[in-house]
Order: C-alpha cells, then structure tokens, then sequence
C-alpha cells in the first residue's frame, strides 16, 4: 500500500496508520532503524528481541520478517507496517545465526540455521507445519559456514554462500549445484537483483586481510566481476541491493555505505546507526517495489502475478492494495482498510486460517456448513482433532501398529495371544483346578491338585486305589470297574487287562484326555466320595 496516499486521506483523523517513508531498514539488537535518504525517519522498538540477525521485505503484504538469536534458540517475527504489529511465527532450536530470506511468489519464507536450509510457508491458506522439512543441508567444514541466502522469485531458486561455495537449489531442493567454487576465504553476504539480473555477494580472500570486495555474477555464475573493494575492514556483511543502489555494512565502522549499481567508483558512507556490528548478520532490507524490480524485464511472469491490475478505483485500490489476505478490502467511513474475511479466516487483515496446524497427524482440515473446523484423519489416527491414536491403550499384552486396512493390529508378546493380546498361555491350560503359571520360558505349566498328574493335571492319579464305593483296596466288581472314563467302554483283553474304546471326544488308555479343540474339561458326569486320608477326589461314575 502506498503509505503517502493513505497519509492524504487520513492525516486529519486520528492517525491511525502510523507513516514514514523508508529506502532502508536496519535491524539493531532490540529495534528496526527506518532510514529516507540516510536520515532516521523512525525506530521501532522490539522488546522480545535480543540481536536481530536479519531482515527481509514483504512488499506484496506489507511487511518486514526478521531472525532473532537468542542462543540456544531462534525466533523468527513479522512486522506489519500498517499495523505496526509484531508477530511471532517461529521458535526453534539452534546453534548459529539464522538468516531468513522471503519470497513473494510462494509466500514462503526461507530459512536456515548453522548448515540446513528450510521452507516455511506464510500463507494463510496453506494448512502446512511450517517447519520441520529441510530442503538442503550444506557442506560445513573449517571456514566454510554458510553464511547467507538470496532468493531468485522469477527462475525459482534459493542461493547461498557457504565459505567458498556459492551454490543454489530450485525452491522444491531439487536442482542442487554449486556455481562458484574457487579458493576464498569466505563468501560472506548475498544478493539477487532482478533488475540487472546479477547475483552480489560480498567477499575475502585471505583470513587476516583488511578488505573484502563486492562482486556480481549472472544468475549462471558466469561473467564474474569485482564492482568495488571495501578497504579497511575485515568483515563487510548486509548486502542490499536497491532500484539504484547496492548497500552494506563494515564491521569496524557503524553506518551504512551506499554504491550506485549503475556507476561502480564511490561509495558514500550514510549517517552512521546507531545499530551495532554484527558480522554474522544480514540486517539491511531495502523498499524494492515489484513494479520497479521487474521494469523493462521480460519473462518474469511469477512477479508479474502480483503487480495489481488497477481495476478499482484509485483511492481503494491504494490503500486496500493487498491488505486483505484472504477477504475483500473496503475503506471504511475513517478512511481505513476493512477487511470481510472468507469464512475459515480471521484476524485484521484475515491473515488467521482457522485451519492452520488443527489437524494433527496429517490430518486434513476443511469447514462443515456451519463453518466449524472437521477433520478428516489418516490411517491410525481418530478424535477430533486426529489427536488419539487407534493403537492407544489397544493391546494388552504386546505392541501395536497400524494395518493396511488402518486398523490396530497386536504384535503379542511371548505368552500371549488374541487380537488384542488378551490370551495368556495359561488360559483354559491346566485342567481340573490345577494352578497355571508360565515357566522361564514362557511355557505354560500347572500344578495340580491333590490326585491329578500330567501335563495339564489331565490324569487321575487314583486309578487302582480310589473311587470304589464299597470296600476300599479291594476289586470286587471287575477290572473294568469304573476305569473308562467319558463314557468310554471298557473290555479286557486276552491277558485279562481292561482296554477303553473312547467316544470320538476322548483319547488316552482311559479316555481321558479330550480331543476337543476348546481344550475344556472332560465332560464327565463326577462323583466326590471322601478317601481314608480324608482327601476330595473327584472321579468319573461311569460305571461298565
Ligand atoms: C517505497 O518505494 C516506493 C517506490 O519508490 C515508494 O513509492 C514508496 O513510497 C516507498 N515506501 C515508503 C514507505 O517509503
Ligand atoms: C569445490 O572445489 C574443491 C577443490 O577446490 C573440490 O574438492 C570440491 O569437490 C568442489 N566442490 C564442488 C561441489 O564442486
Ligand atoms: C558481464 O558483466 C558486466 C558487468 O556487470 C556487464 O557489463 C556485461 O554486459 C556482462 N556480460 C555478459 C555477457 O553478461
Ligand atoms: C491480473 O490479471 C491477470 C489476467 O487477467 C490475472 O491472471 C492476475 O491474477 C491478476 N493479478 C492480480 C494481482 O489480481
Ligand atoms: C515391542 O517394541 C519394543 C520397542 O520397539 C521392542 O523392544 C519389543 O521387542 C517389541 N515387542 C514385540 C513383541 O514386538
């Protein structure tokens, strides 16, 4: 928006947009320094910051976005110019001076730390995380830091400076090559100029050197030149290159020094900051319009794109111009910008999606027709925000994970079993009240009441001596007496010794063990009679 018009319109009123006009802006440690023609046109104190270390422009919305280090983390804020509001958008871990650079045709800010580069995406209508993917890790060695990024919006690609390396990578990471790879100390700072299609970067050749010298290249690489030595410093840093000039700062000397891009023999020293040096900073961002970035270039349609096309009237359009983010702008009886946000938006310039980041576990946020945020959840996931996992509190006994299908599926430990682990080994194991418990192995294993044996307790240890009903040790019946269990049918054989033909439920000399698949107790019709030693048996009654 053009600060001089809303200035017309609204400077009887109460003030509400905060104007002053800026060719340059320098972060301090704790404020932004706007500067006209070399004088301080305003400060902007930024109380939650500690050193700012660099400062990028958004003209298409009107705002600056700056890196803050605050060792051992990163913030990364915006500042609106017609709000004069701070917003914080980023707080991450780190162990070097962030830089930021941001690019209007993606609305994506990009980012890095000590040697990773990384996309984060300011636009409202994108339900993105707007961190965590790195989109390229540089090479870091001895002296070789990388120390600055540039963006080129038209041909879309990210450069950067890492020691001696002057490399670029398309904004998606594919693409990745190294332009210029000679032997300099560093390469410090880095600038793209649409305009006169030039990379500028700053740099050193020997450690110890008192200059560093400004150089351009095509955005190829090719066709190097040294524009200007900057004598009597050892680091010069906050390359900015303007419509007309192309600006940085020397670490001994606090100020700014300014070079006609068109005429490359002197350079002037503007009034003096009172920012302090930070070499490990990129703190200068200039007011480079799109309109004047792209004048008289051909083929940059992605900028182009973003050039309004004056269909409005006039007043409207200067100062609705891009306010809105996502809604429609209408000057309001104060002659301020309105905005009437889509529905899913919120905030002063409807720059709030209620969708961003509500979804959680990819998944996918829409509106229902009374506006309220839904959620379509992945495989895995459910509630309603995709908060709570299908695995959550699903298997007893062993780990869970999500199938094809999207539904839990156990992974039991040893010992169990069942869809949900649920089946312990000892289940339905030992027969005839035996007592069940798992042995060092895992393995199952009982122990039995008083007149059972076997495995699983299934064997009557009372075969000869017990279940007679009349005198006890004595056989007065026959052999076969109650020794066939479950119904089995007892004979003797040729040596006069009972032998069981078993029902097709049972099997073993006696019938007594079950062939059922449910392993459950013999289905035997039982008699308790009390032994001499005053012991419970429980026998079959099956009687031949
Ligand atoms: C930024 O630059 C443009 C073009 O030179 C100018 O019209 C505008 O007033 C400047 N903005 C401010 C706030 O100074
Ligand atoms: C850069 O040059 C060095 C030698 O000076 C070489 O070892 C290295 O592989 C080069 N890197 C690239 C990416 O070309
Ligand atoms: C090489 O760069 C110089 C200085 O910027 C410029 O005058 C010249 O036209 C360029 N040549 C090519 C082929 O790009
Ligand atoms: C300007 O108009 C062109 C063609 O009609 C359209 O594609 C483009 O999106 C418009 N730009 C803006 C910022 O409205
Ligand atoms: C369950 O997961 C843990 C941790 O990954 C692993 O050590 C263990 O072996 C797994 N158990 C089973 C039964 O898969």
């Amino acid at each position: 928006m053009h600060c001089a018009r809303v200035l017309v319109l609204i400077v009887l009123l109460v003030g509400l947009v905060h104007c002053f006009n800026w060719d340059i802006v320098v972060g301090g440690n704790k404020q932004l320094e706007f500067y006209h023609h070399g004088t301080l046109t305003h400060t902007e104190n930024i109380p939650s910051a500690i050193r700012i270390t660099s400062v990028t422009y958004d003209p298409v919305h009107y705002r600056l976005l700056f890196t803050d280090y605050n060792s051992p983390t990163m913030s990364i804020f915006s500042f609106d110019l017609s709000t004069r509001k701070i917003q914080l958008l980023l707080t991450a871990s780190s162990n070097y001076y962030p830089r930021a650079v941001y690019d209007p045709v993606t609305q994506a800010l990009y980012w890095k730390d000590y040697n990773r580069i990384y996309p984060m995406s300011l636009n409202p209508a994108s339900s993105k995380k707007a961190d965590g993917n790195v989109l390229v890790k540089l090479i870091t060695g001895v002296a070789n830091y990388p120390y600055d990024l540039a963006v080129d919006s038209c041909g879309g690609y990210i450069y950067w400076v890492a020691g001696k390396e002057l490399g670029r990578v398309r904004l998606d990471g594919s693409e990745r090559e190294v332009l210029i790879n000679e032997t300099v100390w560093l390469r410090l700072s880095l600038a793209i100029d649409q305009q006169t299609q030039k990379i500028y970067w700053i740099e050193k050749t020997h450690d110890g050197d008192d200059h560093c010298s400004i150089e351009s290249a095509n955005f190829n690489g090719k066709n190097r030149t040294t524009l200007y030595i900057v004598r009597n410093t050892r680091y010069a840093f906050s390359l900015a290159v303007s419509k007309d000039f192309i600006y940085w700062q020397n670490f001994e000397q606090e100020g700014i020094w300014q070079l006609p891009k068109s005429e490359t023999a002197t350079a002037i020293k503007l009034h003096s900051m009172s920012s302090s040096s930070c070499a490990n900073c990129n703190r200068v961002a200039v007011n480079y319009t799109i309109e004047e970035q792209i004048q008289g270039i051909k083929g940059c349609n992605a900028l182009q794109g973003l050039i309004s096309n004056n269909s409005k009237s006039e007043s409207t359009v200067s100062i609705c111009q891009n306010y809105c983010f996502q809604g429609e702008c209408s000057v309001s009886a104060e002659g301020r910008p309105t905005c009437s946000c889509k529905a899913g938006y919120s905030g002063e310039r409807c720059e709030v999606n209620a969708c961003y980041d509500y979804c959680l576990h990819g998944g996918v946020c829409s509106l229902n027709k009374e506006n309220k945020r839904v959620c379509q959840c992945t495989a895995g996931y459910e509630g309603e925000r995709c908060d709570v996992s299908i695995c959550n509190e699903y298997c007893l006994k062993g780990n869970c994970s999500v199938g094809a299908d999207g539904l839990p599926k156990c992974s039991c430990t040893t010992g169990y079993s069942g869809e949900r682990c649920e089946i312990n080994a000892c289940h339905k194991h030992c027969l005839n009240g035996g007592v069940c418990s798992l042995n060092e192995e895992d393995e199952p294993a009982c122990q039995c009441t008083a007149g059972y044996d076997g495995g699983r307790c299934e064997v009557s240890a009372h075969k000869d001596s017990s279940c007679d009903t009349g005198n006890s040790g004595e056989r007065t019946v026959s052999t076969c007496h109650q020794f066939c269990l479950n119904n089995g049918v007892c004979s003797l054989n040729e040596a006069s010794e009972p032998v069981c033909q078993c029902t097709a439920d049972y099997e073993g000399e006696r019938c007594e063990v079950s062939v059922n698949k449910d392993l459950c107790c013999p289905k035997v019709t039982t008699v308790t009679v009390t032994l001499s030693q005053g012991v419970q048996s429980t026998c079959a009654s099956t009687v031949v």
